[in-house]
């Protein structure tokens, strides 16, 4: 039986799972963070604590077995699909893959809503990387089975969020009162669009650092500002390092410029560098969610604070949490 974890202070207590709360995910969609409710959010945090082990390799389950997920890359992916994937090999579950356009039916033509309704009938449950904003959703639409967006153009990317924070809270202990910078490309960003809306139910403060072009999109600054979210936005990336706990780094998203003179203007924009950590904040967390180019110097991973290949390991944990949810198999 899967051991389920809730959060008590800053401890983790163990407990039976209590079969009457745990199926309200069951059939859900993961398109999206805001939708999301503290409640839901904390139950994805614990589950994902509960199988943490499972994803370590110091355990095993077969709690998905039987259960087969489509995994359909449609935008170039290492780790979300690896992870999406071995989050459900390691749960006992299946997996069928389509990765790219040009060898699937999209390439002949077919509505993203036709591919769902096929695919639903081979697969328990579906995740979708798709350059198009918005095409994730269309699929969700269309299929019986829960649909999870994993990454949609610059729009959002869920999960990734869900696994920054699960890895703040094991970083850090606790969410609220963290001082957070989050920087890089935050306009084309979608892990940073989806990762505030989740933080916006936290007592956070938000060190925004971009270029002025390249800022958080107005309506998720005016969501922000709604949810009365402290934030400032800054150029400078050692006004983050200087104060905050965690520092989220990002890369500049080449992919969705048109101008690619642009890109060349940004790319090395920001370099956090060890001596910067040293300087000014020797204790600070530094994640990012992969892949950099360029971004943190390669000096910092030896740090106790480099906390972004542990990140990939919590994602597992926590791709495994949403699947089994979604499945209702907790
Ligand atoms: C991110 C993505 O695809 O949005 N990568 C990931 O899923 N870990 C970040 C990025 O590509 O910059």
């Amino acid at each position: 039986m899967l051991r389920v974890y809730y959060l008590e202070g800053k401890r983790y207590k163990s407990c039976e799972p209590n079969i009457k709360n745990m199926t309200d995910f069951k059939g859900m969609d993961i398109l999206n963070t805001k939708p999301l409710s503290k409640s839901e959010i904390e139950r994805i945090m614990e589950v994902a604590d509960g199988v943490l082990a499972v994803a370590r390799k110091e355990e095993e389950s077969d709690l998905l077995k039987g259960k087969i997920l489509a995994s359909l890359f449609y935008e170039p992916s290492t780790r979300t699909r690896l992870s999406f994937e071995t989050a459900m090999h390691r749960l006992g579950g299946d997996v069928i893959t389509v990765v790219g356009t040009e060898s699937s039916s999209l390439a002949k033509g077919e509505t993203l809503s036709d591919t769902a309704k096929v695919v639903e009938k081979f697969a328990d449950a579906i995740v979708v990387r798709h350059g198009k904003p918005g095409a994730v959703d269309e699929m969700a639409r269309a299929a019986d089975v829960p649909v999870i967006n994993a990454g949609d153009g610059d729009h959002e990317h869920p999960t990734q969020a869900l696994l920054d924070l699960f890895t703040m809270i094991k970083e850090r202990g606790i969410v609220d009162g963290l001082k957070i910078g989050v920087v890089g490309d935050l306009k084309y960003g979608r892990t940073v669009h989806s990762l505030v809306q989740l933080l916006a139910h936290y007592d956070v403060e938000l060190i925004l650092v971009s270029p002025d072009q390249l800022k958080m999109p107005g309506e998720v600054v005016s969501e922000l500002s709604e949810k009365g979210v402290k934030y400032t936005e800054t150029e400078d990336l050692e006004d983050a390092v200087k104060v905050a706990d965690v520092v989220y780094m990002t890369r500049i998203q080449q992919e969705r410029f048109n101008d690619q003179n642009e890109f060349e203007k940004f790319k090395n924009v920001y370099v956090l560098t060890r001596e910067m950590i040293e300087k000014h904040n020797a204790k600070m967390t530094i994640m990012h969610p992969l892949p950099r180019v360029g971004e943190i110097s390669l000096n910092v991973d030896e740090l106790e604070g480099a906390a972004y290949f542990r990140q990939v390991e919590n994602g597992v944990a926590v791709r495994m949490a949403i699947l089994a949810l979604l499945l209702g198999k907790v």
